[in-house]
């Protein structure tokens, strides 16, 4: 999987890719990152990205231009290119799903107050949402798409215990809660913390009972 992410802040990304499982899967080579800066696909000497919006407006608009150079210069035969914006689609764990059956996904990040619509409308085969709240960019939500993706990906993380992630009504995880050591906490003199009785009674049929009840209960 190749993701490649267009922005007008690559050094965002220098501790994303640097760290942790994603630096271990990318040296492994089961994942590829590469950022681009889209000031490489501007012509003018300031390096311009943006631009006042036609019919007024406040703020500033990312242009066309430069989005459609570096799309096209990335793109090759199996690639998705989404876009990151408030107005998309919401983001969930079945999108999640189908990005890491992709080969190579482009992701646009935008800025500014927004991206001129030409982008959603002709170059973007997804144009997406992490959530139903403003951000100030797309990185936030590349970095949320990347890791979820990523995780789903043979090779990536250890186990492959993301098969049983299941999804409630309401769009809540059913997961139990976990526990590990000390048995006992004690935050404050008096005060105990406790792990369940069930989880230290090495029964593992009742173990397996008390996770599947707990899989419904969330707080
Ligand atoms: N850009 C700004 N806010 C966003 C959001 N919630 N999702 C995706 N991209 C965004």
């Amino acid at each position: 999987m190749h993701f490649h992410i267009i922005t007008i802040f690559p050094s965002l990304f220098n501790s994303f890719l640097s760290e942790s499982l994603i630096k271990k899967a990318i040296n492994k080579g089961v994942l590829k990152i590469t950022v681009h800066d889209l000031r490489k696909w501007t012509s003018d000497p300031h390096s311009t990205v943006d631009d006042r919006p036609f019919g007024g407006g406040s703020g500033m608009v990312m242009k066309v231009e430069p989005i459609y150079k570096a799309v096209n210069a990335i793109k090759t035969k199996n690639t998705k290119v989404v876009l990151f914006t408030p107005r998309g689609k919401r983001f969930t764990q079945n999108k999640a799903e189908q990005f890491s059956k992709e080969g190579n996904i482009i992701m646009i990040c935008g800025r500014y107050e927004g991206v001129d619509a030409r982008v959603e409308k002709y170059i973007a085969d997804e144009n997406i949402s992490i959530g139903s709240y403003v951000l100030m960019g797309g990185e936030i939500p590349a970095m949320a798409v990347i890791e979820s993706v990523s995780r789903l990906i043979p090779g990536v993380i250890g186990k492959d215990n993301f098969l049983e992630t299941r999804v409630g009504k309401d769009g809540r995880f059913t997961e139990y809660q976990q526990y590990t050591r000390p048995e006992v906490f004690s935050p404050n003199k008096g005060v105990n913390w406790k792990v369940p009785k069930t989880l230290l009674s090495g029964d593992h049929k009742k173990i397996e009972t008390w996770k599947n009840k707990k899989k419904k209960e969330v707080k």
